[in-house]
């Protein structure tokens, strides 16, 4: 009886360390590659949201297109949290390049995220600053951090790989005026649409996170002709990482 008791208390914790991992790409490109890959699929649809329940790489995940905008990554984030009981999180896609030290298809990693278009200031708070929260900074979590840079620079190799701040907001940037600014207001390294909104959910649930972007352009100009050219590229980029990661975890 005591052997049965043991066995069952190591069977119950084991089962409870297991992770449950949500992979969110914005966009049908952004995900493809894990869809094709995932085993003992359930799908599921939420609020026009559909979840993919199941296995990759023998891991427990949940994928899904969370659709553009910081709106619908946030309320897909929080379905996930609430009804598919996930314990980590990663975002998976393209982004703008902000830095000028990276060329279309290098990858940053979060080290955190701000959400450039939240202003505030003129009450006296810091630009990108959501009211009540206690700083303009969405952390990432150091452990998936240094699993995301280990596996984009097997399958990137290590000078297509960098670590930076990622800004967020609800517009497709394509000027060069709004870059420098990004890069002067916030110190970013990319801009998206979607990583502050669900990093914003992540950290309010105390789940760890973290966004990885392949570039698609340099939001400057040309940002627009030269996504079309390269969406699909880097977000294959993304989601080789992503796998690769599982590898890891
Ligand atoms: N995603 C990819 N490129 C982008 C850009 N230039 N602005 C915002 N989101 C993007």
């Amino acid at each position: 009886m005591k052997k049965f008791t043991l066995l069952l208390a190591l069977l119950t914790s084991t089962l409870a360390m297991a992770d449950r991992i949500a992979i969110i790409g914005a966009m049908d490109s952004e995900i493809k590659i894990l869809l094709s890959e995932m085993k003992e699929v359930k799908k599921e649809e939420r609020a026009t949201v559909v979840f993919y329940e199941g296995k990759l790489l023998n891991k427990d995940v949940v994928v899904f297109k969370s659709g553009i905008g910081k709106v619908n990554a946030a309320m897909s984030t929080t379905i996930a949290m609430e009804e598919y009981d996930v314990n980590k999180i990663i975002f998976t896609g393209v982004a703008g390049a902000i830095n000028k030290n990276l060329n279309i298809t290098d990858v940053v990693i979060s080290d955190y995220l701000v959400q450039h278009d939240y202003d505030t200031t003129i009450f006296g708070s810091k630009k990108g600053a959501v009211p009540g929260s206690v700083d303009t900074k969405f952390f990432a979590d150091k452990q998936l951090i240094n699993i995301a840079k280990n596996s984009a620079q097997k399958v990137l190799g290590k000078n297509k790989v960098y670590i930076g701040t990622i800004a967020t907001g609800d517009q497709f940037i394509a000027d060069k005026k709004a870059v420098e600014a990004l890069e002067t207001d916030f110190g970013a390294w990319a801009v998206e649409m979607e990583g502050a909104a669900v990093a914003h959910v992540a950290n309010l649930y105390k789940t760890p996170i973290v966004v990885i972007r392949s570039m698609s352009d340099k939001a400057d100009g040309s940002a627009h002709m030269n996504y079309n050219d390269f969406v699909n590229i880097a977000a294959d980029n993304s989601a080789k990482i992503v796998m690769n990661m599982l590898l890891e975890m």
